[in-house]
């Protein structure tokens, strides 16, 4: 963190979850320290990190990053600097600046991460989040919180993993007005059906994205399009300032595509894909998520596998569309390493 004289501060991270996200975040960390202190002055220390199943581990002067990365790969227990904290004590009690939320996203009330972010902003650490809950759900209060601290609430790894929204939105269509997005916002879902394309069935798809770990703990907030309507929601609060709530958006997952809604839509020169559609007409919102017949020159049509895309409809520029990956670990972790170095600037409001 840049002070008001500009000279550089070390950012201590508290971790919440050490799952792929963290392994893939704290892999990137140790390959890039030098780098991000030479290019960026970006300098940290992992002070904590809080797990449901291994419970905690706290050092005031930083845990050692290879040994975290060493648990990370080998799973293995926590049997140094351990304390009998959980995630909110350690939130509480910890030297940590920053807080970086990655346990499992709750689609209903966002627990337990909402009451980890309020903890931390009474506190007043700073909120970077993986998990969509605090987002999706109570995007105005975090925001709120956050200012009335001064503290930052980033969520670039929320919406299309490492693929850059927030900031491509903020930075990169500065001028433009924004009048509504299309996107394909969940990998797991575009990963079936593209299986479905070359012959699975939906349930063969559903197996094999499984295993491959795209789903979400409960797979029904995917197929059902929970997580892409938690995204819009995000999205919609976060760069339109709608304060859209998750029950304003008209959801259909994709349960109902069967083979032969596959083999009509290919006759037709046409895709099957789930769409998360944000329209904004004056005081007429239109916000949705559903499965639409997309014809092959859209270019969502020509998104495949886990990749994820976003199309924004600007006025200076037509459509633009971002496509990258939507999910996985290092991609993630690159997304929350890009909200630590947002933090560093100091320009977060
Ligand atoms: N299950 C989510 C998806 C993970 O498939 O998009 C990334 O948010």
């Amino acid at each position: 963190m840049l002070s008001s004289k500009g000279s550089a501060r070390k950012h201590l991270i508290a971790l919440v979850g050490f799952g792929t996200v963290a392994k893939g975040l704290c892999q990137i960390l140790l390959e890039k320290r030098d780098i991000l202190k030479r290019d960026y002055q970006f300098e940290f220390e992992i002070v904590a990190v809080s797990t449901r199943s291994r419970g905690t581990m706290f050092h005031p002067a930083g845990l050692s990053l290879s040994y975290l990365n060493y648990l990370a790969l080998n799973n293995e227990p926590f049997v140094e600097n351990t304390k009998e904290w959980d995630a909110e004590d350690m939130i509480r009690n910890s030297n940590a600046t920053v807080v970086i939320e990655l346990a499992h996203t709750d689609f209903v009330n966002a627990e337990p991460a909402l009451t980890h972010c309020r903890t931390a902003f009474e506190t007043g650490k700073h909120i970077i989040s993986g998990n969509k809950g605090p987002a999706a759900v109570a995007y105005s209060e975090m925001k709120a919180l956050a200012r009335k601290r001064g503290c930052a609430f980033l969520n670039e790894a929320t919406v299309l993993s490492g693929t850059p929204v927030f900031s491509f939105f903020n930075h990169s269509l500065r001028g433009n007005q924004v009048n509504g997005l299309r996107g394909i916002l969940n990998g797991a879902t575009n990963f079936i059906l593209s299986k479905m394309e070359t012959g699975s069935s939906f349930d063969q798809a559903l197996l094999q994205a499984q295993k491959l770990g795209y789903l979400e703990a409960d797979s029904s907030a995917d197929i059902d399009g929970y997580d892409a309507l938690a995204k819009l929601a995000i999205l919609a609060n976060d760069l339109f300032d709608l304060a859209v709530d998750l029950s304003d958006i008209r959801r259909e997952g994709i349960a109902t595509i069967t083979q032969v809604h596959i083999e009509a839509a290919r006759r037709e020169g046409k895709r099957w894909k789930l769409v998360a559609t944000l329209s904004i007409d004056g005081a007429e919102i239109i916000a949705q998520v559903k499965p639409e017949k997309l014809s092959l020159s859209d270019p969502l049509a020509q998104v495949n596998g886990t990749l994820n895309a976003i199309t924004f409809s600007t006025d200076l520029l037509g459509d633009v569309t971002i496509t990258g990956p939507g999910a996985g670990g290092r991609e993630t972790g690159y997304a929350v390493l890009s909200d630590l170095l947002t933090l560093n600037t100091g320009d977060f409001s």
